[in-house]
């Protein structure tokens, strides 16, 4: 873009004085293909090649899918314009009737908003005509609402769309504006394409046409992609140096994320050079250094004042330099730190674009312990020195390229993995060509900042596919090149033996902090139900003892002259909030039982259950139900206590001693709650053997003892 007239009648590019070999120019070319009528799509299964435009947003790594639109009067679109319409050189929005398209919905996909790609033709070539250029094309296009544009050519060749030089401030202007791709195609193959949408006798309106635009495999692919840069130290190119300088700086912190592990960077600056038999000239002594050998045209056109080839070239060299130090210290990335800091503290305009701030900038530079000044300029050795410089050698060397790079002829440029890049240099763009240099399902993460296509959208492949997973990885996750399943909301990754992976559910009752969880889950009365990945809240849990203590036992008594109510409704809430958390069936768990409180010991009464306090209620322990002091010795439970702690000492003791012991100790039990009860119950049913009391069957006793009740 850098334009080459101005001085070309001394300085040539380094490729063509260098060498007889004619410009080499590779075209980089993706590929169309038709998705819709199917017989079309059936009739050209490897669909038509593409040359990708060099502005605008080719989506490397991705695909577009679109309606394609021709706003042409023989195809349905019956607009006027100057030229036709179907060359796209007028604003839509000034053609008559106005053209536009509208994000309209699909109806098979609701929701989701139809892509359209335009074709226009290249041209016109009428004599009375001035073709328009590419990039005007695109943008009308663009301002008409197409996603894409196809470009048909007038003859059955490719080319690569150039964006118009930077001497076309108009246009330039609009260029950065581009945010869709652009395609070319030959003449016949968009023949082919023009034809799908002319009426077949019998068929009024013909189909609608869909194709795919894909930019997958434009550039090689590898584990660590190997990228680099053309570009100049020269600032006073107007809106392309603005541009170069905008990316470098929006580019610093992705190139340090990335450099190292996951790519490898080289920037580079293009050499002109002067031709032997001029090396003396004023022109080639203002433009060059090293003799002649490496010069860059005057900035401002004018050899005599302000800045000249000579101080680019210089700067030019210590950016490689810079880049050389910095690289072999394992930080590469400073070099875009330099280049940004050099471009907005060393400008030409403020008269600083110098040694003195050059070497000012290397020193500010942040944690700058690996290098020094002497080793810079020791690098960038003596520039009027008439000697060959290695670097700049080695540079134009690369220049040059090979049969299958082709030669780089324009500022900027950007290779990847030794492709040529297509398309603006924006932050975006040229992140999500690199990206597309990668092995497929291999980018690093920064990746998905610029991922092109959402393969996980609803009714999409992604979608549906990991839905029906059985492994729990029933999320669709987008990735660069496509996407992946991923364990689902409510699991976690397990990595089993031989890295065999699976989703474990989590137990969101259980590892979740009480206050995360839906309140319906943690009242009081409420259970946190642990699913299959995820939780439900079950509220409102009936208290079925607040109903008459649910039938289970009741009755009053006097502890301490003060009449109290013991009851045998016991809640399970707890038990049910647990086997609810654990995600265990809850039907079995009923929400009461009938069990006697802590003081009191069960007995049968006509097979109902009963309680019978164990010893004088004041001398018990509520919580506990132990029984201490008061009268009739010390309760049953310490007399247990010794028992068993007897019976664990002596566990050899033969079993029926332990036995008989235990009988022995049964009926003083009997005694103890026998004048317990005549103390402090009512006992109206006195009626006996031998004027016993109708004991009751200690649930101790297990009718180990005789009956004694009726
Ligand atoms: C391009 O975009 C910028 C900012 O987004 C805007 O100010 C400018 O007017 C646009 N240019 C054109 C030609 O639309
Ligand atoms: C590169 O990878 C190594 C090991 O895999 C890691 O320790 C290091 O932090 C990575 N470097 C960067 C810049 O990500
Ligand atoms: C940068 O460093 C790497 C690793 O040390 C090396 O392989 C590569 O050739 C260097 N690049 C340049 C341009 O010096």
């Amino acid at each position: 873009m850098v334009s080459s007239t101005r001085l070309a009648v001394v300085l040539g590019l380094a490729v063509l004085s260098g060498s007889l070999v004619q410009a080499r120019f590779v075209i980089e070319q993706g590929g169309l293909k038709i998705s819709f009528p199917k017989a079309a799509a059936k009739a050209h299964p490897k669909g038509f090649d593409m040359s990708l435009a060099n502005f605008g947003a080719p989506k490397y790594g991705g695909s577009l899918m679109g309606k394609l639109v021709y706003v042409d009067a023989d195809h349905g679109h019956p607009n006027t314009c100057i030229p036709s319409c179907n060359y796209a050189c007028q604003p839509f929005s000034q053609a008559s009737p106005p053209f536009k398209l509208n994000p309209s919905t699909n109806p098979d996909r609701p929701g989701q908003r139809t892509n359209y790609i335009m074709l226009v033709d290249r041209g016109p070539l009428e004599d009375d005509m001035a073709p328009c250029k590419f990039a005007e094309k695109v943008w009308n296009a663009q301002e008409a609402g197409a996603q894409g544009v196809v470009v048909v050519n007038y003859e059955d060749k490719h080319t690569t769309m150039e964006a118009p030089d930077d001497q076309d401030e108009i246009s330039y202007r609009y260029l950065r504006n581009i945010t869709i791709p652009a395609a070319f195609i030959t003449k016949s193959d968009g023949q082919v394409l023009k034809d799908l949408f002319k009426k077949t006798p019998g068929n009024a309106q013909p189909d609608d046409v869909y194709v795919v635009l894909d930019w997958n495999d434009v550039l090689p692919r590898a584990r660590k992609v190997e990228w680099e840069f053309w570009t100049n130290s020269n600032d006073m190119c107007g809106a392309v140096c603005d541009v170069q300088k905008e990316f470098i700086k929006e580019f610093v912190p992705v190139a340090r994320e990335l450099e190292g592990n996951w790519t490898r960077f080289t920037p580079h600056y293009i050499v002109w050079v002067c031709p032997e038999s001029y090396r003396s000239s004023d022109e080639c002594q203002s433009q060059c250094i090293h003799n002649g050998r490496y010069c860059t045209p005057d900035p401002d056109g004018d050899l005599l004042a302000g800045y000249s080839g000579k101080d680019i070239v210089q700067e030019n060299l210590r950016q490689l330099c810079v880049f050389k130090l910095a690289n072999e210290s394992g930080v590469p990335w400073k070099w875009w730190e330099y280049s940004t800091k050099f471009g907005e503290q060393c400008k030409m305009v403020d008269n600083q674009y110098n040694e003195e701030c050059a070497e000012r900038v290397f020193n500010e530079l942040e944690g700058n312990t690996w290098s020094s000044l002497a080793k810079l300029r020791a690098c960038i050795g003596d520039v009027a020195a008439d000697a060959d410089n290695a670097l700049l050698e080695s540079e134009m060397k690369r220049q040059r390229g090979n049969s299958d790079t082709g030669e780089v002829y324009i500022l900027p440029t950007i290779r990847i993995n030794d492709g040529q890049y297509r398309g603006k240099l924006s932050y975006t763009e040229v992140l999500r060509a690199i990206c597309a240099g990668f092995t497929r399902n291999a980018e690093p993460k920064a990746c998905m900042r610029v991922a092109v296509d959402d393969s996980c959208r609803d009714g999409s492949l992604g979608h549906s596919t990991c839905a029906a997973r059985k492994d729990g990885k029933t999320k669709c996750q987008n990735t660069f090149s496509g996407y992946e399943c991923v364990c689902g909301p409510g699991f976690i990754l397990h990595v089993g033996e031989g890295g065999k992976e699976k989703c474990l559910n989590i137990n969101e009752c259980v590892s979740t902090e009480a206050a995360d969880l839906d309140p319906k889950c943690t009242c009081e009365r409420c259970a946190c139900k642990d699913t299959y990945g995820g939780y439900e809240c079950i509220a409102n849990i009936r208290d079925d003892c607040a109903h008459d203590y649910a039938g289970c036992w009741r009755g009053d008594f006097k502890v301490n002259g003060k009449s109290q109510t013991f009851h045998a409704c016991k809640d399970n809430i707890a038990l049910y909030k647990d086997a609810a958390a654990r995600g265990k069936p809850l039907e079995d768990i009923p929400l009461h039982s009938c069990t006697c409180p802590p003081c009191f010991t069960e007995y049968m009464n006509n097979g109902k259950m009963e309680c019978v306090p164990k010893c004088d209620l004041a001398t018990c322990d509520a919580a506990t139900g132990i029984c201490s002091g008061g009268f009739g010795g010390s309760g049953g439970l310490h007399s247990w206590a010794v028992v068993l702690i007897v019976f664990a000492c002596l566990g050899v003791v033969g079993g029926a001693g332990f036995v008989a012991y235990r009988l022995r100790l049964r009926s003083a039990m009997h005694q103890e709650i026998r004048a317990i009860m005549a103390q402090y119950m009512p006992l109206e049913s006195q009626e006996g053997v031998n004027g016993e009391l109708a004991m009751p069957r200690s649930p101790a006793t297990n009718g180990a003892v005789p009956h004694t009740d009726v």
